[in-house]
């Protein structure tokens, strides 16, 4: 089955397979790219939100669009109770790094990243990268964080399709440490994404030049199928 994979700007996406509509961190709301390319969260209709992360620019639209959709909110366990409690959205698949969630469109494992997560100053859980296994292709959404060793073992255990990677800097690794991130993990694609949204985000990719890896930066509303 293809998968489309669209770039919302900044670290979201949505994932499409089927019946399967699948947002990742749906910051639309406050986010630059997404306002410049006219995408709004009342225009999206998802069936699945993924979250890596509990800081605003990755939480961002989910209370909302699961209050109007009634979607499964698949995110670390701490993100899921407050979702319950706050918003009263109990439809969630909780997880935490290491663990493996059943979804109905496949799955999604969370890894370890290297960040932090919080959100009005309560504390999110760890952050995560996700594995997403939909369509019968494998997605990993490294999240938030920095360059690890353990991206190798990612790599070798789940075997992407398709890498996406947090290249800005400053909160995240830079161009240059993204480079061996792509060369670890191993798929064939790579998406860059949370830079340049704001001047504190790099928007030089020139040092994003991972070997053998095909660089695809997509332009927020651009789709990407594989
Ligand atoms: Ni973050
Ligand atoms: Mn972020």
């Amino acid at each position: 089955m293809h998968v489309k994979i669209r770039f919302l700007g900044h670290s979201a996406f949505l994932l499409e397979a089927g019946e399967a509509r699948v947002m990742i961190d749906p910051f639309l709301t406050g986010n630059p790219k997404a306002e410049e390319a006219g995408l709004k969260a009342d225009d999206f209709d998802p069936t699945h939100i993924v979250l890596t992360h509990g800081h605003a620019d990755h939480l961002g639209d989910t209370p909302a669009l699961a209050k109007r959709t009634g979607c499964e909110v698949i995110a670390p366990f701490e993100i899921c109770e407050w979702l319950g409690s706050e918003h009263g959205h109990e439809h969630t698949n909780p997880g935490n790094p290491g663990g493996h969630v059943g979804t109905s469109f496949g799955g999604v494992t969370f890894t370890h990243a290297i960040h932090s997560s919080s959100y009005e100053g309560r504390y999110m859980g760890c952050p995560t990268g996700v594995v997403v296994s939909i369509g019968g292709k494998t997605i990993y959404h490294a999240g938030d964080t920095s360059l690890f060793a353990d991206m190798r073992r990612i790599g070798e255990n789940h075997m992407p399709h398709v890498a996406i990677l947090p290249v800005g800097d400053r909160f995240t690794m830079g161009p240059k440490d993204a480079k061996t991130a792509a060369e670890w993990i191993g798929a064939k694609i790579t998406i860059p994404c949370h830079y340049g949204t704001w001047p504190l985000l790099t928007d030089d990719l020139s040092a994003f030049t991972p070997d053998g890896v095909e660089v695809r930066k997509l332009k927020a509303g651009e789709t990407l199928e594989i």
